[in-house]
């Protein structure tokens, strides 16, 4: 696949996909990891003599204008990082924002207003995909976490340039979590957690043809829990999904691979609640409990599991870290992670919280900026983006 390093974007008048979709409250970002990491790509063609028109979208507007999701705090605090004033145009589309497009001088960068403000960006509107275009004549993504969304920016707008390559975001997004894992050094560990068997389903079968070892935390081992027959009393559980759980289970017994589960749990009266019955075994949950994070045994166990690892994919937390009482598990296990000399490839929000919180984001060898794309991508599945990218390569 082309990427920005190896393609002619001398003095060019780039359209830039990124993913700011950072977290905002009150106008504060509170998590600016996603605007950090496309600084290489900007500085690069900025290097280049190109002038950069930024777009993104921010939360879920609805092809509505919502004004508490305007990217101009993200452009404020993106000429902060770049020392360089960064202008903000009124929409994404339209007269306005054609005519500050138009009068861009080399060096120069113009934030977009938030495309899913227009329905036609998640429809992916030919008439969007052509006005996003204009008066423009290169194309970039750098915009991982969206590439499994197959929306104007990330497809359509192709369509309009000859010119179109993966940032250097995208190109690190592609080595480690595709050619990385192609081959992978073993033992190959895989950490799931987070709340729902639903949402995984896919990665967990995709990645019991790859593991050696395969570690469930988080609410999602309930729902393994209570199709071995035991008792999970409140927790979060998906029941539709039992018989599901046990055809899991059974395919890493014929595959070989080791599926661990948590031995212990911290018990508690509710995600922002308080911590109830502390640790417990798990085969003694009372009804009317619920399970909140991995126990200290668990916690042993999994640090065990990785032990050896010499290649470790870990997506969603072990429990409620957000709550300090319900955050240990998450916390021993990043802690593990950071610490092992595997190949360390780690993505989704949740996770990357934890591993920002403790501070040890430089011992972990990768951090995806993906959620969804992230799992889509390990699955196995193509994505809408790299699709786009590599038919416009092969034209
Ligand atoms: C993400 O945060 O995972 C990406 O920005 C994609 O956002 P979306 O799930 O709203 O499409």
């Amino acid at each position: 696949m082309r990427f920005i390093d190896n393609a002619p974007i001398k003095g060019k008048r780039l359209l830039i996909r990124v993913d700011y979709n950072v977290p905002l409250k009150d106008g504060v970002i509170k998590d600016d990891n996603r605007i950090r990491a496309s600084l290489p790509t900007l500085r690069f063609a900025l290097e280049q003599g190109c002038t950069l028109v930024l777009c993104s979208h921010l939360g879920k507007p609805k092809g509505k204008v919502v004004p508490e999701l305007s990217l101009a705090p993200v452009a404020r605090h993106l000429a902060e990082l770049l020392g360089q004033e960064v202008l903000m145009a009124p929409d994404c589309i339209g007269k306005a924002t054609e005519s500050m497009v138009d009068e861009l001088k080399p060096g120069q960068i113009l934030m977009l207003e938030n495309l899913r403000f227009h329905a036609g960006e998640k429809k992916n509107d030919p008439a969007f995909c052509k006005a996003l275009a204009g008066g423009l004549d290169g194309y970039v993504n750098d915009a991982f976490g969206v590439c499994h969304r197959a929306h104007g920016s990330v497809v359509g707008v192709l369509d309009h340039f000859a010119l179109c390559c993966g940032g250097l975001l995208l190109k690190k997004e592609w080595e480690y979590l595709g050619e990385a894992l192609k081959n992978p050094k073993r033992p190959f560990v895989a950490i799931t957690g987070g709340a729902k068997v639903s949402s995984k389903l896919g990665i967990l079968h995709a990645l019991l043809d790859k593991v050696d070892r395969i570690l469930i935390g988080g609410a999602m081992a309930n729902t393994f829990r209570k199709a071995q027959g035991y008792e999970v009393g409140t927790s979060l559980v998906e029941d539709d999904l039992l018989d599901e759980a046990r055809s899991i289970i059974a395919k890493a017994r014929d595959k070989g691979v080791s599926l661990y589960l948590p031995v212990d749990y911290i018990l508690g009266d509710g995600p922002q609640g308080e911590m109830t019955a502390g640790v417990c075994p798990y085969q003694d949950v009372p009804k009317g409990e619920m399970i909140l994070d991995i126990g200290p045994a668990t916690s042993a166990l999994f640090a065990e599991g990785i032990r050896d690892a010499a290649t470790i994919v870990w997506n969603g937390p072990m429990g409620a870290f957000e709550n300090k009482v319900f955050s240990q598990g998450s916390f021993n296990l990043a802690m593990g992670v950071a610490q092992s000399d595997a190949l360390s490839i780690v993505g989704g929000g949740d996770t990357d919280a934890i591993i920002h919180t403790l501070g040890i984001q430089d011992r972990i060898s990768f951090i995806s900026t993906g959620g969804g794309s992230f799992l889509e991508f390990l699955e196995g599945k193509e994505l809408p983006a790299f699709k786009a990218l590599q038919d416009k390569e092969a034209q």
